[in-house]
């Protein structure tokens, strides 16, 4: 088979390698990549915002199959476009990638079909948002969501009133994340511990590809500003047999029949962000899509061919089995730019790759990298994702900070506790 990846960051660089590997891949092309995935898959520039574009690519080079990275081409419609070409492809139809592109939509979604979550309302206007917060409708802290996508920053806590009302005249005055904000949804402050579940739909089956948690705060002990996630480790210990047998049944379930009664069918990658509350699983988000840095902590456990889960995923016919996951754990661990995430140095050399490589249980992949006359140097904020394997998490957070210590780069930061929350539960 033509496989076609799109997307450039770590997590299609972890698709790649993944899917390199596998006997049905025969000619493996990314769009539009990075130099780590150029050792790989032969890589072709593309705008992943051109809808038309990448369908042409995909026409050029007589694609079989494709697999989206980035929920933006999705919520473009770009799945809608290559079915109406009649070429496969994973990912869901921009009006079920709603999911993610509009929290409105996700929490209205929810109430309809009974999937718990954090109790909410829609405010249309200013005046509504801001008479919620007044009468204390969810109390404090009291969690307010621009509505569309705001690139993970579009959720403000906020501890008191004040904080409140600042962050709704921020997004619907100040239109700090444009039409993004011009609806917001203001929820009840959830607490307990994150989990991140994934899973591959195919519009009505939907199989459990393994869970992680992520570390989205930029500082060690979860402190500083949210960023795209800054280390990952799966399995979550927190999900077992018995909480996932609820997960499923309370959540994907009933999220499954609900898009499918609305016509909407769910087909790609679905991944729920939830909360384990005193009260049970709630979600908190839904994703159209795999997450970074989850799918580089994930992908290497699931434990036999990917290609067929994922063509059957799109073609809709995924078998009722489930997917076989490995009992190796993995730690993944972010090396970032100086200034990330308000901004990003790009332009510096990156040492000590091949270093870490040959460290065994250790894998390095690119997101922001680039190169230049035969080096490679940072070009963007989240540079690289070192990820090491072993039989507990004690041992792949060691191989994941032993690969770290061999690279270097002018201004790079990253977490040293990227797994130690999952310490407690090596046996
Ligand atoms: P999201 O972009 O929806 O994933 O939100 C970003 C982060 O905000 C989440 O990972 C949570 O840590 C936090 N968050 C979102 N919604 C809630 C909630 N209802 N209660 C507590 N924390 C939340
Ligand atoms: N790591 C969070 C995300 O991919 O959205």
């Amino acid at each position: 088979m033509r496989v076609l990846v799109l997307g450039s960051g770590a997590r299609e660089h972890a698709l790649v390698a993944r899917l390199a590997v596998e006997r049905d891949v025969g000619e493996l092309v990314c769009a539009p990549g990075n130099p780590g995935i150029a050792r790989l898959a032969r890589t072709l520039p593309i705008d992943l915002g051109d809808v038309d574009a990448v369908l042409s690519l995909a026409e050029r080079e007589q694609i079989d199959f494709t697999v989206v990275g980035p929920e933006l081409p999705l919520s473009l419609g770009l799945a809608d476009r290559f079915a109406d070409a009649g070429r496969l492809l994973l990912g869901p139809t921009a009006a079920a990638a709603r999911l993610e592109s509009s929290k409105a939509f996700a929490k209205a979604f929810m109430a309809r079909h009974g999937v718990p979550t954090a109790r909410f309302r829609i405010c249309e206007s200013l005046d509504q948002a801001l008479d919620s917060v007044r009468r204390d409708e969810f109390g404090v802290p009291v969690v307010l969501k621009a509505d569309g996508l705001a690139a993970g920053k579009g959720v403000v806590i906020a501890e008191d009133r004040a904080a409140a009302e600042r962050a709704i005249t921020d997004a619907m005055q100040e239109r700090k994340f444009g039409a993004a904000g011009d609806r917001i949804v203001i929820e009840e402050c959830l607490s307990g511990p994150e989990v991140s579940f994934f899973l591959v739909c195919d519009g009505e089956r939907a199989v459990p590809i393994g869970t992680a948690q992520d570390h989205k705060r930029v500082f060690d002990d979860d402190r500083g500003p949210n960023t795209g996630g800054m280390g990952a480790f799966a399995p979550s210990p927190l999900v077992d047999a018995a909480l996932e047998a609820r997960i499923m049944r309370e959540i994907v379930g009933p999220v499954m029949a609900g898009m499918s009664a609305e016509g909407c069918p769910f087909r790609g990658f679905l991944y729920v962000g939830l909360m384990l509350t005193a009260d049970g699983p709630k979600v908190i988000e839904f994703n159209a899509r795999l997450g970074d840095p989850e799918a580089q902590v994930i992908l290497p456990l699931i434990d036999e061919p990917l290609l067929p889960i994922l063509v059957a995923g799109a073609a809709g016919a995924l078998r009722n089995a489930p997917v076989r996951l490995g009992t190796d754990r993995l730690t993944g661990v972010v090396l970032a730019s100086r200034g990330y995430p308000e901004s990003a140095e790009s332009g510096q050399a990156i040492h000590g790759v091949d270093k870490a490589e040959a460290i065994p249980g250790v894998s390095v992949f690119h997101a922001g990298t680039a190169s230049r006359g035969g080096e490679i140097v940072t070009a963007g904020g989240r540079v690289l994702t070192v990820v090491g394997r072993g039989g507990s998490f004690t041992e792949a957070i060691a191989r994941a900070y032993a690969g770290v210590l061999q690279i270097s780069f002018d201004g790079m930061q990253y977490r040293h506790d990227i797994g130690r929350k999952a310490l407690a539960h090596d046996a």
